[in-house]
């Protein structure tokens, strides 16, 4: 029905572009970017012009592409012809504010799964390029892109657009679903229809991607996809610094979008024979819906993506809800005895440990100085390592090392290493100031604070690294007169730092914090095992802002923790924490001896179930967008074993929910169901309980969950039955 609707529409658009773009435009000969389900296709024209003319499901024979349409310039160059929004922005020596690329060579080279394509383009009139660069990951169907720029001109020319992506759909209406926030209320999810003109989501932060807004997007065509449902394409930066995306819906019902580095305060001098690389562009495409979308991100960044992504992961007791700032060595060595207790395997401590001449007692104080405080810790890390292994637990230690308080030796030191406008009064967040990283010397004190604690302490097994600020009043005293500079080279430095990190420390497990979730981008988590979603623990508002980041990141990635916020059950805390990287951060010596007795057996499900849920196949079943309830699905890849994870939220009282269809089963095994992680004594109310099932049941009658009532929920094991 729907296509045929859409069909004269479509010719008519066809018919009315193709009048404008007359012979000059025809395909010479075309390019395809495919990976085993999705090609992207671009084409020369005769005009030497570099098209998109198609993305989407992959058709059998290529030869088919070819009755489409170069109505798409692939990535459109500002000060000719163009009429919207560009993808580059260029100001020549002379003052010429034009670019015309045309393609100069290609190549596509084959390496086991991935298919690399380079084109270069080239400008007729200047000694300008611009090389488009693809991976097209053929199991994971993901695709990878960006773009370098480089010229030959005399002096510097002056980039004010450098986007890594322009890609261009053709549908009758367009879904754009994007995730905001803010401190503790991160990932919210929202979907709506695009409309003319421009729709951009961004951010202008610096020193970290997200905040306010969340560098991923899911796009659907004509119809909102569902789970398993509807054209899709999902897209993600990264970089961990200011972004953009733009959405541009033109005269003709077409959509660009376009994705890179945010040129806001950033036009960039380029020197003479310099490469400027934009950051990656990540994208997939489903035709089934968001849940294919999510998997194929998830398989990507465990393979690719993530440091150590297919690895192990530490489960840990964190002392920062429990102690804040106000521990000691007796106090900190009995946590590591309740780590021990609980059957962690890391305890890790957070904010608190150094700083002399201004400890670090609150947030006031004391960042920059990375030496233990004698008065707390007078025997020094070492000996903290040593106690943790005693009592048979790894230890691990929180830093901040790009930021500095005003209260803080280093400043005192050195108040040139500090980002700030020299004629502004100083503007704090969280009473600290970000450190000038673009400086070597900056970069250097960062390496080594964490080289000397790790050359000192070779036993420290995990590092959350932190950053709790943005930029403001920025300005670079390294930087000079380069000022549009610091916010790219800021996050070049970080990378560069972290290069020479990974060369050395290679294996080490280290968190992403940001205040929270500010940092969840896959520019970072190249370098990093994990991130810290965010500081909300709540539980219910952690269903929420779990579900956002499971679109875009694997579970293995997602560091959930059990922590006193909340007044839920610590069976709900649990059940929430464990569809991720489980943690705690709690005092374990308050815990009833039902509470202990159940968080040990949990840690026990966990470890024996944790490689289903980090590395199987994610189905969201029941959004808690749509009902008072989250109801999600992980099974591995030969179907033989699944894990519900179900969590109602505010239901009506005597509420019933109806059942829910399985996916990711085989219709053809059996399987039987049983609940676990129940609270010592607590009988399961499960009307499937140590029944056996056929998978063609679960998936098309499903299981009614034992879990109705307020903030209750259950974890079902699934397995099949030879
Ligand atoms: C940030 C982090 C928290 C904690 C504190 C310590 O807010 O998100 O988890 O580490 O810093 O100051």
């Amino acid at each position: 029905m729907k296509k045929i609707f859409l069909l004269p529409f479509f010719l008519f658009t066809l018919l009315n572009l193709k009048a404008q773009f007359p012979a000059a435009s025809q395909t010479q000969r075309q390019i395809i970017v495919g990976t085993e389900n999705t090609a992207l296709v671009l084409s020369v024209g005769k005009n030497q012009k570099l098209y998109q003319v198609y993305l989407g499901e992959k058709l059998k024979d290529p030869a088919d592409y070819l009755s489409l349409p170069n109505l798409h310039e692939a990535y459109i160059p500002s000060g000719t012809d163009n009429l919207f929004e560009p993808a580059i922005k260029i100001l020549h020596n002379d003052g010429n504010p034009s670019l015309e690329l045309l393609v100069a060579d290609e190549k596509t080279t084959r390496d086991g799964n991935l298919i690399t394509t380079s084109i270069l383009l080239k400008d007729s009139k200047y000694p300008v390029e611009v090389r488009l660069n693809f991976v097209a990951f053929q199991k994971e169907n993901i695709i990878k892109t960006w773009t370098e720029i480089r010229h030959q001109e005399k002096n510097p020319v002056l980039l004010t657009k450098y986007a890594s992506s322009m890609i261009h759909l053709d549908a009758y209406k367009y879904w754009l679903t994007q995730f905001h926030g803010d401190w503790a209320k991160e990932m919210r999810m929202e979907e709506s229809q695009l409309t003319s003109g421009i729709k951009t989501i961004d951010s202008k932060l610096g020193t970290r991607a997200n905040m306010y807004q969340t560098p991923v997007f899911f796009l659907s065509k004509n119809i909102p996809s569902t789970e398993t449902s509807g054209e899709v394409i999902a897209g993600t930066l990264g970089w961990t610094g200011s972004f953009q995306m733009s959405f541009e819906l033109d005269n003709s019902n077409s959509l660009r979008m376009i994705s890179g580095i945010n040129p806001f305060a950033s036009e960039y001098h380029l020197k003479p024979y310099e490469t400027f690389t934009t950051p990656e562009f990540l994208f997939t495409f489903s035709n089934t819906g968001k849940g294919q979308a999510s998997r194929n991100f998830h398989r990507w960044a465990r393979n690719y993506g993530v440091m150590d992504g297919n690895g192990n992961r530490l489960s840990l007791l964190n002392n920062w809800e429990a102690t804040f700032f106000d521990f000691d060595e007796p106090k900190l060595t009995e946590l590591f005895g309740g780590a021990k207790n609980l059957g962690v395997d890391l305890f890790l401590l957070d904010d608190g440990w150094f700083g002399n001449k201004y400890p670090r007692s609150n947030d006031r104080a004391g960042l920059g100085d990375w030496q233990e405080t004698q008065t707390k810790l007078p025997h020094g890390l070492g000996y903290l390592v040593e106690q943790a292994e005693a009592k048979g637990v790894k230890f691990g230690i929180w830093i901040e090392p790009e930021m500095v308080n005003p209260k803080s030796e280093l400043y005192e030191k050195h108040p040139d290493w500090v980002l700030k406008l020299p004629n502004r009064d100083e503007h704090y967040y969280r009473n600290q100031l970000v450190l000038d990283l673009c400086n070597p010397e900056v970069q250097e004190f960062v390496y080594k604070l964490v080289d000397d604690m790790l050359t000192k302490n070779p036993k420290i097994a995990f590092i959350k690294w932190d950053c709790n600020r943005m930029m403001t009043n920025t300005y670079s005293p390294y930087l000079k007169d380069q000022q549009s500079h610091v916010q790219i080279e800021y996050v070049r430095s970080f990378y560069r730092v972290m290069d020479r990190l990974r060369t050395k420390y290679p294996k080490l497990p280290i968190m992403l914090c940001s205040g929270g979730g500010g940092r969840t981008d896959y520019g970072a988590l190249k370098y990093f095992t994990e991130f810290w979603p965010s500081d909300n623990t709540d539980p219910y508002e952690r269903v929420f802002i779990q579900w956002g980041y499971s679109y875009f990141f694997p579970s293995i990635t997602s560091c959930n923790h059990i922590t006193s916020w909340g007044k839920q059950s610590l069976k709900y805390k649990t059940d929430v924490a464990m569809m991720g990287k489980m943690g705690y951060d709690i005092r374990v010596n308050e815990m009833t001896p039902d509470e202990l007795k159940f968080s040990q057996q949990a840690i026990q499900i966990h470890n024996r179930l944790r490689d289903l849920i980090w590395k199987g196949e994610l189905y969201r079943l029941v959004s808690p967008y749509d009902e008072e309830r989250a109801v999600l699905m992980y099974a591995n890849e030969d179907k033989s074993k699944a894990l519900i994870f179900s969590y109602a939220l505010h239901p009506r009282t005597f509420n019933q929910f109806s059942p829910v269809k399985l996916l990711g089963l085989d219709a053809n095994k059996k399987y039987k169901i049983e609940e676990i992680n129940k609270m010592p004594g607590v009988n399961s109310w499960f009307a499937a309980e140590g029944k056996t099932f056929s998978g063609d049941y679960l998936l098309k009658i499903g299981l009614s969950l034992p879990n109705n009532s307020d903030l209750t929920s259950a974890v079902i094991e699934i397995t099949e039955e030879k």
